[in-house]
């Protein structure tokens, strides 16, 4: 267990994702930073509230500021505007790219030697601000985008095979954008390829649908994002770092020539652990693969030339 864990931002993804880290009882205390006067205090209370019933110890705190963040072993960077229909997550980038920038600023003032989990559209991008933002070395900077992903495509085939969600493995990697790379070699039914259960229009048409998965929400919400897909996709990394589970699961790392790319932040398999990001695992693609995941890192660094 950390003596603290920080999720910035008390919207409807922070908000969730503080619920979440609670009762899993991820941390001692959990503060919920917000610039919005009583938000999180009303949220944070609320929450600390259901521990009785739910059966945890956490404290979960709110603040307007940074001054009880310090000592915070993770942050979860959930700040910022979400989508409106029609809009792409880039839409949100100028916004966006200054209210992450001030974040990190307090983070590195407050923590150091913390872990940053970027949540915040347009994720690749964000985490590039933030890593500017605070300095800190890779291992510490990096985004929540394809565990969201492979959810929502592990979902879809889950559905289309009547499967167990349990016994679907794939992997989604690139930019958390409409250029993602769902690795189809990758995907099995407990190791049994997913070509055997399903034929290739059927998988076209899910791989189309899990990277257009968040447009899908937003477009049935109409005043916001998904939450709930996302808060559980950032507790999951979490808990791979809190529990020290050195699990693989797909993160925006700053490459340093993995994969052939470089000086980008792209999706690609993670190790996490106590460490944070420990390890990159740079495997062979086939051409077409990778000549999608390069694609899909061009699109980010556009993006990212804009900050
Ligand atoms: C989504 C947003 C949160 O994919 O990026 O739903």
């Amino acid at each position: 267990m950390f003596e603290k864990i920080t999720v910035v931002g008390a919207g409807n993804v922070g908000a969730t994702a503080a619920q979440r880290v609670a009762e899993k009882s991820l941390a001692r205390t959990v503060l919920m930073v917000d610039v919005a006067e009583g938000i999180p205090q009303g949220k944070a209370l609320d929450q600390w509230q259901s521990g009785p019933i739910e059966g945890y110890d956490t404290r979960v705190v709110g603040a307007n500021d940074y001054a009880l963040a310090a000592g915070s072993e993770l942050f979860i960077v959930t700040a910022g505007i979400a989508r409106k229909p029609g809009m792409s997550r880039d839409d949100l980038v100028k916004t966006n790219a200054g209210i992450v920038k001030s974040v990190g600023a307090e983070i590195k003032q407050a923590a150091p030697n913390a872990i940053v989990i970027v949540v915040s559209n347009p994720l690749d991008v964000m985490c590039y601000v933030m890593r500017q933002a605070t300095g800190f070395p890779r291992e510490r900077v990096f985004g929540m985008a394809g565990v969201l992903d492979t959810a929502r495509f592990r979902m879809f085939l889950s559905e289309a095979t009547n499967v167990s969600v349990e016994d679907i493995q794939a992997m989604v990697l690139g930019g958390h954008g409409d250029t993602m790379v769902p690795l189809v070699s990758c995907t099995t039914v407990s190791g049994i390829p997913i070509t055997q259960f399903l034929d290739q229009a059927t998988l076209d048409k899910i791989v189309d649908r899990a990277r257009n998965g968040g447009a899908e929400i937003v477009a049935h919400l109409k005043t916001g994002s998904a939450y709930y897909a996302p808060s559980a996709a950032a507790v999951q990394m979490a808990e791979a770092i809190v529990l020290d589970k050195k699990r693989v699961l797909p993160c925006s790392a700053w490459l340093q020539g993995e994969f052939g790319l470089k000086d980008v932040y792209c999706g690609v398999p993670c190790l996490l652990g106590r460490g944070g990001l420990e390890r990159i695992i740079d495997i062979p693609l086939s051409a077409d693969e990778r000549a999608a995941l390069h694609k899909s890192a061009e699109a980010v660094r556009a993006v990212q030339a804009i900050v």
